[in-house]
């Protein structure tokens, strides 16, 4: 396979041994994170899966499906030390290569409306808002405690 460098991180396709340090990354970065069994079922069900690799540590990740010419952006994570670093940058580019080699014409995904510097990335790779999913998400502990979802586009 091709890897991308920049700096000193490299992307690659996530393998079942390196899902142990994603789910780290992962618990640091979401308040409802997925699991190691979500990332097993992700592997198994196709989706596109890649890592950041710096100094041989797992520094980010990201998460795709594909479903014909639309992609959707499911997870992407960078470890808080990382961050600023044009990890998740790396991971996008390699991303976005392959998912339109597979056929994929825009990449679709969601984010809580409290998420600006995830927004703030997206939009550096061209994303566009598209809509809301009004209390889409749960926040805190009580059901009745939702945050909406931000739609956002890129065409490929
Ligand atoms: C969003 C996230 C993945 C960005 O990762 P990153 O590796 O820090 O991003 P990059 O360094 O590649 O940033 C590229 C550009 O995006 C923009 N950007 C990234 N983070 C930003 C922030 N916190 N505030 C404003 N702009 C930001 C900047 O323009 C940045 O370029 P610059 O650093 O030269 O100004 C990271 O903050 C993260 O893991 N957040 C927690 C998980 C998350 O929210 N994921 C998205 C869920 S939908």
């Amino acid at each position: 396979m091709s890897s991308l460098s920049f700096s000193t991180a490299t992307v690659e396709l996530l393998s079942t041994a390196d899902i142990e340090a994603v789910v780290e990354i992962e618990r640091l970065s979401n308040s409802h994170p997925w699991t190691e069994r979500n990332f097993h079922d992700a592997l198994a069900s196709g989706y596109l899966c890649l890592i950041a690799r710096d100094h041989g540590a797992v520094s980010g990740f990201a998460v795709a499906r594909l479903l014909v010419d639309e992609a959707e952006l499911l997870l992407i994570a960078v470890t808080p030390a990382m961050r600023r670093q044009g990890v998740a940058l790396l991971l996008w580019i390699e991303l976005a290569e392959r998912l339109q080699g597979s056929g994929a014409r825009t990449v679709h995904l969601e984010v809580r409306e409290s998420n600006l510097s995830a927004q703030a990335f997206y939009r550096t790779r061209g994303f566009a808002q598209s809509g809301v999913r009004p209390k889409y998400y749960p926040n805190g502990t009580r059901d009745s405690e939702r945050e909406d979802a931000v739609l956002m586009q890129v065409l490929l």
